[in-house]
C-alpha cells in the first residue's frame, strides 16, 4: 500500500513536471531565394494563448515573414503588397542602398499599393532584417509581428566550413515578447516589455538540433529589452558574427548581451550531448545594472514585466542524432575585415541623448533637445566622407542607436578603445549606449548621394522612436550639380491601352527618372517605384482594368508631369 502510494506520488511529480514544460516547436521561416521577392505584408491572427486568437501582422505568414536569401552583387527586386488596412513602410535594416529605397518614415506605402525598391547587394555575408518604419506607429507594427530577416550569402563566407543548413543546423532566432490584454490581444500602448516570451513568434519554443556544431543567428526584435544569453549549464559558445557580418576570429563566451536591433551569429557545440538530452538557451536577465533595458523589479505597468529582472529560457533545445558531414569546429580565422579607426575620420559629430520632458516622466527622449520632425534634415553629410559619431548618454537609462546606410565599427566607449567589447568587434549598425557613457562609431558613408531623400538614425527602442528619438541626414555629392529649375519632363506612355507592359519613352533620353507613382482615377497611389529601371518597362498586370496616370518625377529638377493610360 505504502509503495503504491510512493509510486503514486512519484507519477504525480513527474506529471506534473511535464505539465511545467510543455513546448510548442519552433517555427522556422520559410524561404524565398532568388532577385525576385513577393511580400504581402498583411493583417492576420494567430493562436498563441487558449482560447481567442491573436489578431496579428505577418509577411505572407500569421506572424513575421520569409527569410530573404541574398547573394553578394545580385540585384534584388521586391514587390511590397500593403494589404493592412493603414500605411506602413518596409526598411531593409543594415542593408546598404540608396535612400529613396530604403523604406524609412519618408517612403509611406498606402493601404493597397504595390511598392518596388530594388538595389545591388554590396553588404557583406550576414544576418540583416526588414520591418516597418512608419513615423509614430513602428511600435504597433512591429508588435503586430511584421517582419522578417535577410541573410546574406557572398564568396568569402560561402568558403568556410561553417553550419549552413537552414533550420537544420542553421537556426535563425527571432526573440521578442509580448504583453496580452484580458482577450488575448496585444498591448501596444503605455508598455515597454511583454511578459511572455515569443522566439520566431512560437511561445514556450523547443527544437530539435544535431550533436553537432550549430549555428544560431539570433535578433533581439523587442520593444526594450536587453538579453543576456547564454546557455543553462555555463558552456562556452562562439560568437561569429555581428550585425554587419563576421568577425576576423571567433570570440569564446559564456554569455552575450544582445540589445534591441542587435544581431550575433553564434556557434556551440552540442557534440559531446547525449542524444535525447537538452539544453537550454536563457536569458540571464536577474541582477543586471540600474539602466539595463528588462532589469527593472517591477512585474507590471508600463516599465515593469513578468520577465523583468530574472532569469528565463529562450529556447529548448532537444539533441537529436548528427547529420551527415557534421561541422565539428569552430574556424580560428573567419574575415579578414580592416576597420576604420578613429584617425581616419575628417569629420566628427557628438549627439547628446536628452530628455525632451523633463517634468516627473521622463519620456519622450530625444537626441540634441529636439525631436524628430519630417520635414527636418538634421545632419548632411559629404559623399565619401569618413566620420565618427559619439553618442553621449548622461540621461537616466540605457539605450541602443541605430543609424541607416552605412555599417560602422565601435571605435572606443568612454573614450577608450579597450572597452569596446569583444562581443561587439565586427561590422555592427548598431550600439548600445549603457547610461553614463558616450560610445563612438566611425562610417564611411560612401555610393549613395541623395540631396532630397534622407535616411534615419535613432534609438531602437520602438517606443522612443515613435516618440521622437529619431533624427535624419542626407548624403550629398558635392562634386554633383544643384541647379533646380522647374520644367515640363516630356514622355509618352505605350502601347496605350495596355494589359500587361506598360513602355515609357522620354522626350530628352538624358533625362533620369527619380521616382514614378501610378494613381487610379481617384489618385490613391497603386504602384510605387523609386528609381525604375526604364528600359524594363513596367509590369502594370496585376491593375484592375480602368484609367490610370503614370506621375513622372525627374531626378534633376524633381518636377512631376502626369500622363493619363488605359489598363485593359
Ligand atoms: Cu531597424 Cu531605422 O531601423
Ligand atoms: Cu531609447
Amino acid at each position: 500500500m505504502k509503495k503504491t502510494l510512493l509510486s503514486f506520488a512519484i507519477i504525480f511529480v513527474v506529471l506534473s513536471n511535464m505539465k511545467a514544460q510543455t513546448y510548442n516547436n519552433l517555427w522556422i521561416p520559410d524561404t524565398l531565394i532568388g532577385t525576385t521577392f513577393n511580400l504581402a505584408v498583411k493583417d492576420t491572427f494567430k493562436q498563441l494563448l487558449s482560447g481567442n486568437q491573436t489578431i496579428t501582422g505577418g509577411i505572407n505568414n500569421n506572424f513575421w515573414g520569409p527569410t530573404l536569401f541574398f547573394n553578394k552583387g545580385d540585384t534584388v527586386h521586391m514587390n511590397v503588397k500593403n494589404k493592412l488596412n493603414d500605411s506602413t513602410t518596409i526598411h531593409w535594416h543594415g542593408m546598404h542602398l540608396p535612400a529613396v529605397m530604403d523604406g524609412g518614415p519618408h517612403q509611406v506605402i498606402p493601404p493597397g499599393t504595390l511598392w518596388q525598391p530594388y538595389w545591388k547587394v554590396t553588404n557583406n555575408a550576414g544576418t540583416y532584417w526588414y520591418h516597418p518604419h512608419l513615423h509614430e506607429m513602428t511600435l504597433e507594427h512591429l508588435s503586430k509581428g511584421i517582419g522578417g530577416f535577410i541573410i546574406v550569402r557572398d564568396a568569402a563566407e560561402s568558403a568556410l566550413t561553417l553550419p549552413r543548413k537552414y533550420g537544420v543546423d542553421d537556426i535563425p532566432l527571432v526573440l521578442t515578447s509580448r504583453r496580452y490584454d484580458a482577450s488575448n490581444q496585444f498591448v501596444t500602448t503605455n508598455v515597454s516589455y511583454g511578459d511572455y516570451m515569443l522566439t520566431n513568434g512560437t511561445p514556450s519554443a523547443q527544437v530539435s538540433l544535431p550533436k553537432q556544431y550549430v549555428r544560431l543567428r539570433i535578433l533581439n526584435a523587442e520593444i526594450e529589452r536587453g538579453y543576456d544569453l547564454g546557455f543553462s549549464d555555463n558552456r562556452t559558445f562562439y560568437i561569429i558574427a555581428n550585425d554587419g557580418g563576421l568577425v576576423n576570429a571567433p570570440v569564446a563566451v559564456t554569455r552575450v548581451k544582445l540589445m534591441v536591433g542587435e544581431r550575433v551569429e553564434i556557434m556551440v557545440n552540442l557534440g559531446n550531448d547525449l542524444v535525447g538530452s537538452s539544453i537550454d538557451l536563457k536569458a540571464y536577465n536577474s541582477g543586471q545594472a540600474f539602466g539595463f533595458p528588462g532589469a527593472e523589479p517591477a512585474s507590471s505597468g508600463q516599465f515593469g514585466s513578468l520577465l523583468n529582472n530574472i532569469d528565463f529560457p529562450v529556447l529548448h533545445i532537444n539533441v537529436i542524432a548528427p547529420t551527415a558531414n557534421p561541422v565539428t569546429s569552430v574556424p580560428p580565422v573567419l574575415a579578414s575585415n580592416v576597420y576604420w579607426t578613429s584617425a581616419n575620420a575628417t569629420v566628427t559629430r557628438t549627439l547628446n541623448i536628452t530628455n525632451g520632458n523633463p517634468g516627473p516622466n521622463p519620456i519622450p527622449f530625444n537626441f540634441d533637445n529636439a525631436s524628430f520632425v519630417l520635414n527636418t534634415i538634421n545632419k548632411t553629410v559629404n559623399l565619401n566622407d569618413i566620420e565618427k559619431w559619439t553618442v553621449v548618454n548622461n540621461n537616466v537609462f540605457g539605450h541602443t542607436f541605430h543609424i541607416h546606410d552605412v555599417e560602422f565599427k565601435i571605435v572606443d566607449r568612454n573614450g577608450s578603445t579597450a572597452a569596446v567589447g569583444s562581443h561587439e568587434a565586427g561590422w555592427k549598425d548598431v550600439m548600445y549606449v549603457p547610461k553614463g557613457e558616450s560610445v563612438s562609431f566611425v562610417a564611411k558613408f560612401d555610393d549613395y548621394a541623395d540631396a532630397i531623400h534622407p535616411f534615419m538614425y535613432h534609438c531602437h527602442f520602438s517606443n522612443h522612436e515613435d516618440d521622437g528619438m529619431m533624427g535624419q541626414f542626407v548624403v550629398t555629392n558635392p562634386a554633383g550639380f544643384n541647379e533646380i529649375k522647374k520644367e515640363i519632363i516630356s514622355f509618352s506612355l505605350f502601347p496605350n491601352p495596355t494589359e500587361d507592359k506598360l513602355t515609357i519613352k522620354m522626350g530628352d533620353m538624358t533625362t533620369e527618372v527619380y521616382y514614378i507613382t501610378i494613381v487610379n482615377i481617384n489618385g490613391k497611389a497603386v504602384m510605387m517605384l523609386p528609381q525604375p529601371e526604364m528600359s524594363k518597362g513596367i509590369d502594370v498586370s496585376t491593375l484592375a482594368k480602368g484609367v490610370y496616370f503614370v506621375q513622372l518625377m525627374d531626378k534633376k529638377t524633381k518636377s512631376i508631369t502626369t500622363q493619363k493610360f488605359v489598363k485593359n
